[in-house]
């Protein structure tokens, strides 16, 4: 899953340049027992298997010697849900650790004693963190300096402002009759800059007016 995700795009040319470094890591490979087994039994009878506390404690270990780990995150539909606001954060540490939620469930102590904070990336539920840990990487390696293009366009984003993004149009000026907007034909730079405040605002106050809230 991973392969796919992190080495395409925005994502693979980031690593190319050494902006960034992903690890994917296997917990199996931190196992102590012949079949390299990661999960147990429950106490207290429940249905299903829990994810255990060694494999985690030891890859988490070995990792801690080789580095100092800004965050030690946790992939949860119980955690903090992931915004603009803490890719902008997380985009500014040295090195995380990601760790993976399972629909199994992991032994509560590794959340209790290795864990430093609990992130959702919105509330569903899916069948692991792996896709959560790749929306994470993605949105915050794209801030890095130098990983998009433009280095204007990652900050004038939709949501870097807690505002939406205004239209952007294109040629053909006329399409089937759908005619972009004449000021954008206009030349003037300073009426198309307000025209486009002007849609953010009114497309956040119509879609999202709970961001409008956020906005200082
Ligand atoms: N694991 C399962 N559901 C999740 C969610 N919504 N966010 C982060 N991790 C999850």
């Amino acid at each position: 899953m991973f392969t796919g995700l992190l080495d395409c795009s925005i994502l693979k040319r980031a690593q190319d340049k050494n902006l960034v470094e992903i690890v994917v890591h296997n917990l199996r490979d931190y196992t102590t027992n012949k079949h390299r087994r990661v999960d147990d039994y429950p106490f207290g009878g429940e249905a299903g298997m829990v994810m255990q506390i060694e494999p985690i404690d030891n890859a988490i270990s070995a990792l801690k010697e080789q580095r100092v780990y800004d965050e030690v995150i946790y992939t949860s539909p119980d955690g903090e849900v992931f915004d603009q606001r803490i890719a902008n954060q997380m985009s500014s540490y040295n090195n995380i650790i990601i760790l993976c939620g399972h629909y199994k469930g992991i032994d509560y102590r590794v959340r209790e004693h290795l864990i430093t904070r609990e992130i959702s990336i919105g509330d569903y539920v899916l069948t692991g963190g792996e896709l959560a840990a790749a929306v994470m990487a993605d949105a915050i390696v794209r801030l890095l300096p130098g990983a998009i293009g433009d280095e204007q366009s990652a900050l004038s984003d939709s949501f870097q402002d807690n505002l939406l993004a205004p239209p952007v149009y294109t040629r053909p000026a006329e399409y089937k009759g759908w005619r972009v907007p004449d000021i954008l034909l206009s030349g003037h730079q300073a009426k198309v800059d307000e025209w486009r405040l002007q849609q953010a605002m009114e497309r956040t106050e119509r879609l999202r007016p709970d961001l409008l809230e956020k906005k200082d």
